[in-house]
Parts: structure tokens; sequence; C-alpha cells
């Protein structure tokens, strides 16, 4: 099996993506380093340690950044238009915030005594294979490790990233939300010379998952299914404002970190790559934290990264239905 470190803000799709990769035997999870993001640090480190305790599996949970490296610093840069947990009305107003623990039992396992940057230097120093990571939420964690111990990057063998977009944007009409939360931390990473996918907003909203797809998951009648279905069901009611309805009008919501996770399982459910340069705008202005994507014929850096354009739904949702259905079996 690949291992892969996760590094999540979780949120619903988080705790989607973190078990169809533990229920996939193609992945070793070997740990799950939190950061802030959709929720404070300590919310996005408790939801985590509840879904660990919810699948019973014995894999080490390293609480990480509470902000951004720089962005903090800079008053003038972090209004935010947009987060993930407010909930809104009928008229797109904010009427408050989900409840920020996830609905499953409150967790009695402890997390790790390393914090974040100090597991992702453990685990891949002392790895004899190369480790995959999967970031899912701000690059805070991995860009600090990458600064403090700049040799871990030898023992990364891919970097796939849910962040980003090119003709898609969710918490400014420039910049997707993780980008946006640590665009120096995405330009560290983004620089570093690994071998880095970015699955963007761009791909994650062509697999926006309707009510039918929930049902497929409450069929399974697990506490796993039952938790997906929830998150699913939930995400679509709270933010049909937000998200584009899909091709055929249903209601939907996009599962984003679920699908980088699918994306190192089988590169083949993404169906548009490009490889090319991505930098992040750091300005502070209207484009801080975008992605700019080089779409140029002749382009003038060296290429740091493919960046997906387009995903397979029905492969997405055969994938998590096949993985999170092993839960117990
Ligand atoms: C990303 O932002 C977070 O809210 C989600 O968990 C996902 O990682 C989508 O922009
Ligand atoms: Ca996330």
């Amino acid at each position: 099996a690949r291992k892969v470190i996760l590094d999540v803000d979780t949120g619903g799709d988080d705790a989607i993506a973190i078990m169809t990769a533990a229920l996939c035997p193609d992945l070793e999870v070997v740990g799950i380093c939190t950061t802030w993001g959709n929720l404070p640090i300590e919310n996005t480190t408790e939801n985590t340690l509840r879904v660990v305790q919810l699948l019973g599996m014995d894999i080490p949970v390293a609480r990480g950044a509470s902000q951004a490296m720089v962005k903090t610093l800079f008053p003038g840069r972090l209004h935010n238009p947009y987060t993930p947990d407010f909930v809104m009305d009928e008229n797109g107003n904010r009427i408050g915030y989900h409840d920020p623990y996830l609905p499953i039992p409150a967790a009695t396992i402890k997390e790790s005594n390393l914090c974040a940057v100090e597991f992702y230097i453990k685990a891949l120093t002392e790895s004899a294979e190369k480790i995959t990571l999967i970031p899912v939420g701000p690059l805070t964690n991995l860009a600090l490790a990458m600064r403090a111990k700049p040799s871990i990057c030898e023992k990364i063998e891919q970097i796939v990233i849910m962040g980003g977009g090119h003709t898609q944007r969710n918490d400014t009409a420039s910049a997707e939300f993780n980008i946006w939360c640590d665009p120096e931390a995405a330009q560290v990473v983004l620089t570093s010379g690994c071998d880095i996918t970015i699955v963007p907003l761009d791909a994650t909203h062509r697999t926006a998952l309707t009510m039918d797809h929930a049902r497929r998951f409450t069929e399974m009648h697990t506490p796993v299914g039952d938790l997906t279905a929830k998150l699913i069901e939930e995400r679509i009611t709270a933010y049909q404002l937000l998200q584009p309805a899909n091709s055929t009008g249903e209601l939907s919501t996009p599962i984003h970190d679920a699908l980088a996770v699918c994306a190192v399982i089988d590169p083949s459910v993404l169906t548009e790559v490009l490889y090319t340069r991505v930098n992040v705008d750091m300005s502070g202005g209207y484009a801080d934290g975008a992605t700019i994507v080089d779409t140029r014929e002749k382009q003038d850096q060296p290429k740091n990264c493919h960046f997906a354009l387009d995903a397979d739904i029905d492969k997405f949702a055969d994938m998590l239905v096949e993985y999170l259905g092993r839960f117990g079996g």
C-alpha cells in the first residue's frame, strides 16, 4: 500500500476524505496533520480525532498551525467574505455558523505529542519509502516543515493538493479558500520542486454530489455511511445558495477534499490535467491567494505542477461507495 499523510481542517468534506483514505486498501495512512481553516485549530483537531475514533483505527493525529505564516500579520488581508461554515438564509444572509463539531461522539482518543511540523519531519525522515502528502486545507504546516528541514522534500513521493481554481473560485472573486487562507505557504509548497498535482475547484465542481448520491451511503447502514450521507445532505441544504446546480439542474455539493484522495488512489478520476506553471498571488489586493495558471504556449518559468480542470463524477461517486462501503467489512 502507498504511504500517505493527510493534512486537514475537518470540516465535512475533510471527514469524508479521511474515511476514504483510511478505508482504501491501496493506501496506508501513516498520520494526519490538522490545520486551521474551515474552523479554529481546536475544532479541526477534535473533529479529526472524532473521525479516527469512529473508524476505530490507530492513526496518529498531529495538531498543526492555528494561523497563517504571514497573512495574519496584515489585518487588511483578512477580510473573509465567505467561509463554508456559515449558515445562510434564503436571501444569502449569514445567520450563524454550523455546529463546529461533527455529529459523532466526542473524542476520547488523544492527539500525538508531536506537532504537525515535527510529525512531517519525523515521519518523512524515518520512513524507508517515500511518502505521498495529501493536504486539503491551508498549506501552513507543510510550508513550515519545508522551511524548517528542506531535505524532507527528497522523501516526498508526490503532493496532491486540494486548492486553487482557474475558472472557478469560492472565497473571493479571485481565490479559492485553502490557498486564500495562507498564500505564502502555498507559494512555498509550489516552489519546493516536489512532484505536485493540484485538484482545484475546476475539478471538484464537476463532481458535485446530489441527494441521490447521498442515498447510496445511507443504504450502507453503517456509522461511516450514515455520517457521509448526513454531511452531503447538510452541505446541499446549507450551501445551496453558494453552489452551482449541476448540469442536470439538481442541487448538489462538491466534496472537494475527497476528490484529492481519489486522485491519489486512481489518477484517472481526473480527466483533464494541465502540466504547467502555477504561482500564487500574495499581493494583499483583490487577487490575494489567487492561483495564476500559465496557459500560454511559451512560458517563462519552469513548470511546477499538474493542474486538473475536469474530473469524472461517476468514477468519483463509485470510488467513494466502494471504499466507504468497506467499513466493518
Ligand atoms: C476547500 O475549502 C474548505 O472549506 C474545504 O474543506 C475544501 O478543502 C474548498 O475550497
Ligand atoms: Ca478542507
